[in-house]
């Protein structure tokens, strides 16, 4: 494969020893979220002096790493998450595949790792579900997609590696907060950072994650779902939740958001900005400071609070908590806009409604 290659082939290789159906169709009844994985991944493999070679969708199987691989010591590591869904007529479609293809291009710059033509990754992400087509579950559930690049150079000293390997594994996905469906509660971290200015906020790379887990831990040891990041400099902009963007409905019609910088341009965050005004709704891209937040929820100026993300879809928040004191998001419950915009995502994203937009992409 050559990075200008307009088409990129992942020939499948068949698991020789794939799930049987009653096995998966028992899997299928009830996935929970990131637990179970179907019988292939797709597969590149990158050198300095190739490129991407060795494209195929083949059985899923542990990886071989030399422990010195540089992704095990210097988390030289990019991912990426989008879903493949049921439509009524018995296809699968993507959810706007570009966009996170386009994303993963920009994070593997960050990362100093090679880009994956974005061709490349929806043609990676589609031959993968056109093989693993059987696991694709009806609705509500669908499949939770993981494209990733590693550096896998077995290298001590610190510089991009020179050997890296493109996967993407698939995940039949319920819902990421199980049982949550009334709304969520964050913890509001005033005290760890999530990114600054200049790092990898922007990026989707594990670290990112990694570094926002000890965050998360003390949200739940206060009884709280996730974790809302603020700016690292004055704790004080909100930033994201620990895997979801965050968005204010306001009393006077804002759909308002933090603007991009330091956060993840959610795929999410920006279909609901694009579906704002048919609800309604300016969207807004604009600081919101956690004053604001806080004094907005108790004078009734902001209205609904919820979260966005591939794997969260829309996340009602209805309460925060934090070393300042817990507040309640309008009466406690899921509000309207939340509600309408979420239905209206759910139903492009299934099929159910016309797509003028184009945003489904068959497989
Ligand atoms: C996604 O929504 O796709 C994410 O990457 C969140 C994930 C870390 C659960």
């Amino acid at each position: 494969m050559t990075t200008s290659a307009a088409r990129v082939d992942f020939p499948h290789v068949p698991s020789p020893d794939p799930t049987p159906a009653a096995q998966r169709d028992g899997l299928l009844a009830d996935p929970g979220f990131g637990r179970v994985f179907t019988d292939h991944v797709a597969t590149a493999t990158w050198t300095a002096g190739r490129g991407w070679h060795d494209t195929a969708v083949r059985a899923a199987e542990p990886l071989t790493l030399h422990p010195a691989a540089a992704v095990l010591h210097y988390a030289q590591e990019v991912f990426e998450g989008l879903k493949a869904y049921r439509q009524p007529d018995g296809s699968v479609a993507l959810f706007r595949p570009d966009l996170n293809a386009a994303r993963f291009a920009r994070s593997a710059r960050r990362l100093a790792l090679p880009e994956l033509p974005p061709e490349a990754f929806v043609a990676a992400v589609s031959a993968l579900v056109r093989a693993d087509e059987a696991w694709v579950p009806e609705p509500p559930a669908s499949l939770y997609l993981r494209p990733f690049t590693v550096a896998t150079e077995a290298f001590l000293g610190v510089r991009p590696a020179e050997e890296a390997r493109f996967l993407v594994a698939a995940s039949p996905a319920g819902p990421l907060f199980a049982g949550r469906e009334a709304g969520v509660t964050l913890w509001i971290s005033d005290e760890l950072s999530r990114a600054a200015q200049g790092g990898t906020g922007d990026a989707k790379c594990g670290g990112n994650y990694a570094a926002g887990l000890a965050a998360q831990t003390l949200a739940r040891s206060h009884d709280c779902d996730q974790v809302l990041f603020l700016d690292a400099r004055e704790h004080r902009w909100l930033e994201e939740s620990g895997t979801m963007n965050v968005l204010v409905v306001t009393a006077d019609g804002e759909l308002a958001t933090p603007p991009l910088g330091t956060i993840l341009d959610g795929v999410t965050r920006r279909s609901v900005l694009e579906l704002a005004a048919g609800h309604g709704l300016t969207p807004v891209e604009r600081p919101i400071s956690v004053e604001e937040l806080r004094a907005g929820c108790a004078d009734g100026s902001i209205t609904e609070v919820f979260a966005t993300g591939t794997a969260a879809v829309i996340s009602p928040i209805v309460a925060f908590r934090s070393t300042a004191g817990d507040f309640a998001v309008g009466d406690g419950t899921p509000g309207p806009h939340t509600r309408a915009l979420h239905a209206e995502l759910l139903d492009v994203q299934f099929g159910r409604v016309p797509d003028p937009r184009g945003w489904r992409v068959p497989v």
